[in-house]
């Protein structure tokens, strides 16, 4: 056995505990009165990353969340790795369905439930658990290391790109590497080479000036919720495609080849219904499941209120409902066009009996890479050492803006080497680390 390998083995335990102690801290991005625990979990990773040997260490404020920066470039003339993740995690309501509270790490059967576990503190520590390997074991790296692991992901990272560019020529590097996506299964390790882009938009509809008694109005107004109920259902059509107009206009097509190899993975639409309890699928007509997932454009209600939602029956109209609705957008769409198409489209279709107004929450470009960069053969080899099998290329239905504006801003590829898996429940209740994946995945790492 290489030191390496005896090193990690020893040091297992403490690494686990480690990740535990940063799944304690509930940096719950988005949550105001959190603020003071999303900053103990940048100081956490801070120290975390001074006692894995880096050598230049900062915590950068920005007008939000801080951002950890840390460099270790002890291996001059070498490839320089620049590893980006997040530390924030997703809200955890609602909290009634967890089984052991998210702020309190549990393993059962060998997974490791907590918010974050896998989204994204149980990936982007496994970088640094393999930095730490190699400095405690020769004193030495392969690969010259910088890290960027911020604190506002799950809210659209708003305060990263001034940063990115700001420190531009600072971050320099051969290529990032990224841990936060999901393997296509167990065991099977996984490249993703795209991802989807975003657009977020939030929807409010009113009616009269005041709540009405449904009796004695009912019927005389139109019921804004009604309203928006049927604005909602007309942005899709019985065979899934969306219905607003040039939504389409840029998407790529896909290509023989790439439909072909998705259609080689491993992937069974019925598992895929049962694993999330689904009666049957449904999506874009003339597409199979993986091409809607990974390079089809969608559009999705992610919440939906208004008037009485408390136990029992109160007969009321309310004044306003409100919705939040994303869209997931493929190659070549932009979240902005897309945005304004959206806005248009609902604007027009509106009735004259309310007023709408639709705003842009966030949104994130999509991003699509080739796969035949020599530093994305290297970390497959890397992959099939820890796991004695080829990895797989494949896309992803989720976003993580700042790929694409790495690409824009370092002109250097990504690789995506996630070791997540679909079951993790990401921002669901009980989200869960595999710990053979996570362990595998600091292996994968070091190598
Ligand atoms: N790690 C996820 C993205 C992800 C998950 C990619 C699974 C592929 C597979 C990331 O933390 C995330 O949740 N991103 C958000 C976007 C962001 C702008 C809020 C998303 O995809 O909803
Ligand atoms: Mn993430
Ligand atoms: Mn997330």
């Amino acid at each position: 056995m290489s030191a390496l390998t005896t090193y990690l083995k020893e040091n297992r335990d403490r690494h686990l505990e480690e990740l535990k102690t940063l799944l304690r801290l509930p940096s719950v991005s988005t949550d105001p009165q959190r603020k003071p625990d999303v900053r103990r979990a940048a100081e956490w990773v801070r120290d975390r990353l001074q006692a894995a040997g880096c050598t230049t260490i900062e915590i950068r404020e920005t007008k939000g969340h801080p951002i950890v920066y840390a460099e270790w470039l002890g291996a001059p003339g070498r490839p320089t790795v620049l590893v980006y993740g997040h530390y924030d995690v997703q809200p955890v309501d609602p909290l009634e369905l967890w089984e052991t509270p998210p702020f309190e790490p549990t393993i059962r059967d060998g997974r490791l439930y907590a918010r974050g576990a896998s989204d994204d503190k149980g990936q982007f520590l496994i970088h640094i658990d393999a930095l730490e390997a190699h400095l405690k074991t020769s004193g030495d790296c392969p690969v010259n290391l910088k890290f960027v692991i911020e604190g506002e992901e799950e809210i659209g990272s708003p305060n990263l790109e001034p940063f990115l560019v700001e420190e531009r020529a600072r971050l320099a590097a051969d290529v990032v590497v990224i841990s936060d996506t999901a393997m296509f299964a167990k065991g099977l390790p996984t490249i993703c080479y795209g991802l989807r882009g975003l657009a977020y938009m939030e929807i409010t509809v009113e009616g009269t000036d005041r709540d009405l008694h449904s009796g004695t109005f009912g019927g005389s107004v139109v019921n804004p919720a009604m309203a928006l109920a049927k604005l909602l259902a007309a942005l899709k059509d019985d065979r899934g495609r969306v219905t607003i107009p040039k939504f389409y206009e840029r998407v790529r097509k896909l290509s023989r080849t790439e439909r072909r190899e998705f259609e080689a993975l491993p992937h069974s639409d019925k598992k895929w219904a049962e694993a999330i309890g689904a009666p049957e699928l449904f999506g874009e007509h003339g597409y199979s499941t993986l091409e809607r997932l990974w390079a089809r454009p969608t559009v999705e209600i992610n919440g939906l209120w208004g008037g009485f939602t408390g136990e029992g029956a109160k007969t009321v109209i309310a004044a306003k409902a409100h919705a939040k609705v994303s869209m997931r957008l493929v190659p070549d769409q932009r979240p902005a066009e897309i945005g304004r198409l959206f806005t248009k489209y609902l604007k027009k279709m509106a009735p004259p009996s309310v007023r709408i107004s639709v705003r842009e929450l966030h949104g994130g470009d999509p991003w699509v890479a080739p796969i035949d960069h020599p530093a994305l053969r290297a970390a497959a080899r890397a992959l099939e050492r820890t796991w004695g099998r080829r990895p797989v290329f494949v896309r992803e239905g989720g976003s993580i803006p700042v790929v694409a504006t790495f690409e824009r801003l370092l002109r250097v590829p990504t690789i995506l080497m996630g070791i997540g898996l679909n079951e993790d429940n990401l921002h669901a209740p009980n989200e869960k680390l595999d710990l053979d994946q996570h362990f595998s995945g600091i292996e994968a790492a070091t190598a």
